[in-house]
């Protein structure tokens, strides 16, 4: 394993991504971790990440000063490079010319940490201090026109610090350098690979749970059909899923998952019709909050109702994925046993948290994944690409896609629209080239003209964009021939509909979603 020390960088977890893409497994530890703490982790490696402070402002977090003498490589990346040379005797000034965006490498030494790099690589920078002193037995890898100290190594101790951020995609040869510091300087090897993880993980899951029985609340995503998938592989049959139709899911959805779960894979399924109670818990509700408040709460009341009358259940499966774990540390603790547990659902629901006498133990096998990853374990047991490649949709589904006071008749409207604008897109080969592609029902009324007959009907808002993590995001520029074709469908084929227009915003200001 390689360790990577936090200081409060925004680009800690995607260290550990670049690690993990090389197949060698990486954990984000707080910078507190004392040496001891690391020594008994025994890592291979250990990274310093960047961070907002400069070295020498009070109160700058620090490292325990005897990870030098662990006798572990380490690589600091910009501000854990400027810890290292400060920590061990050298310094670091204010630069006169701060250094942001891209630079161009001048290597001094193209071996070891820079083989294959490459001469006047691009690499992106984002700094205000500088190397002014090395430290003895430091010396030069690398430099720029503004930074003469850009890349350095003590070749003994194995110590290497670069100011640049070879992690992000910008920086070419970024990945070259992070292979040559995982592969030939702590000399690992390729080992972190989906199929050892998901070996690995039954194994663990069978000696955790063994006889007793588990639920699991499937919503047919791809974080809790993975899991689904896994734990069956270790337990069988001893793996309830339930799936709580709450009504607001894209036209034929559930049975499609409930038949696919069932026939196909063998999976325990319980399916809950619980249509009528949500539609009757958001009736006449206007307000977005409140909508998602109710519905919430609603999904508690039938699972605990559900799990009462299934159970009982001694485990919950849970699809925490890492950075989850990163956010919440070690909260969720239980203090007398150790054991997390479930004081929140955090499943595609965003509510408040379970009842006290519902406090399951927790099976969260996906806990070191990334979503990334989480895809590939997916992959390789056997999940349809359908839902591997699945677009998000939100807990709440169609219920805040329909501006304002949700009922049945514009439920019916929304969810054939939404297929239509599917149906096309899969039709034309794009379903992957958006983040996400869906209708918004708007509860106005607009005057059209269809045969000689005056119309006053709903508008469909089309809501297509591309986003990488769904915090940013732009509309999409997609072909007008599928726009127009996707807008003369639904006039012609959704009763109630008589307009259709593009929403053209990205996020921010807006949001994906409209509520
Ligand atoms: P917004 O609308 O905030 O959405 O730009 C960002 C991403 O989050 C999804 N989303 C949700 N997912 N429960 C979820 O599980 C929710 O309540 C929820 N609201 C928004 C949204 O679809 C987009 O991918």
């Amino acid at each position: 394993m390689i360790v990577i020390l936090d200081f409060g960088s925004q680009y800690s977890e995607l260290i550990a991504r670049r690690i993990r893409e090389t197949q060698v497994y990486s954990e984000v530890l707080s910078y507190r971790t004392m040496a001891e703490q690391l020594r008994q982790l025994n890592p291979v490696g250990i990274i310093l990440s960047g961070g907002p402070s400069s070295v020498y402002d009070a109160g700058a977090p620090h490292c325990d000063p005897e990870i030098w003498n662990l006798g572990v490589p380490v690589l600091g990346v910009c501000y854990g490079m400027q810890l290292m040379v400060q920590q061990l005797g050298g310094s670091v000034e204010r630069a006169e010319l701060g250094e942001y965006g891209k630079a161009n490498l001048a290597i001094d030494d193209p071996t070891d940490l820079l083989t294959n790099v490459g001469e006047g690589s691009i690499m992106w920078m984002s700094h205000g201090d500088s190397v002014a002193r090395l430290p003895d037995g430091f010396e030069v890898l690398a430099h720029t026109s503004n930074t003469p100290c850009a890349a350095i190594a003590h070749h003994d101790r194995k110590l290497y610090g670069v100011q640049f951020h070879p992690e992000v995609v910008h920086s070419q040869g970024g990945q070259a350098l992070i292979r040559n510091f995982v592969y030939h300087i702590c000399e690992c090897q390729p080992t972190w690979t989906t199929d050892a993880f998901v070996e690995e993980s039954v194994r663990e899951i069978r000696g955790r749970v063994g006889t007793k029985r588990v639920l699991l609340a499937l919503s047919g995503g791809v974080d809790s059909s993975t899991l689904a998938f896994l734990l069956h592989r270790a337990i069988g049959d001893q793996l309830t899923c339930m799936f709580i139709d709450q009504g607001f899911m894209r036209k034929l959805e559930p049975e499609r998952l409930v038949k696919l779960f069932h026939e196909q894979f063998h999976i325990n399924v319980e399916y809950v019709n619980a249509r009528d109670r949500f539609l009757a818990a958001v009736a006449g509700v206007d307000d977005p909050e409140e909508k998602r408040k109710r519905i919430g709460h609603e999904f508690i009341r039938v699972f605990e109702a559900e799990s009462k009358r299934l159970g009982p259940f001694d485990y919950l499966a849970q699809g925490t994925l890492y950075p989850d774990v990163i956010e919440s540390a070690d909260t969720n603790v239980d203090p007398q046993t150790g054991e997390r547990v479930a004081v929140k659902i955090k499943s595609h629901h965003n509510v408040g948290g379970l009842p006290k006498d519902l406090r399951f133990k927790l099976v969260e096998p996906l806990r070191k994944l990334f979503k990334d990853e989480v895809r590939k374990v997916g992959r390789s047991i056997g999940l349809p690409e359908e839902i591997v490649n699945r677009q998000p949709f939100p807990g709440p589904g169609l219920a805040i896609r329909i501006l304002g006071a949700v009922d049945e008749e514009k439920l019916d409207i929304l969810r054939d629209a939404d297929f239509i604008v599917r149906q096309e897109i899969n039709r034309a080969g794009m379903y992957n080239d958006f983040w996400q592609a869906f209708a918004v029902l708007l509860p106005v009324r607009s005057v059209g003209v269809m045969g000689d007959q005056r119309t006053y009907a709903y508008p469909i808002v089309l809501r297509l964009v591309s986003s990488e993590d769904g915090m940013t995001a732009d509309w999409s520029r997609a072909p007008y021939d599928l726009l127009e074709t996707i807008s003369n469908r639904i006039v012609n084929e959704v009763k109630g509909v008589n307009r259709v227009v593009y929403d053209i915003t990205s996020k921010p200001p807006g949001t994906i979603e409209w509520e």
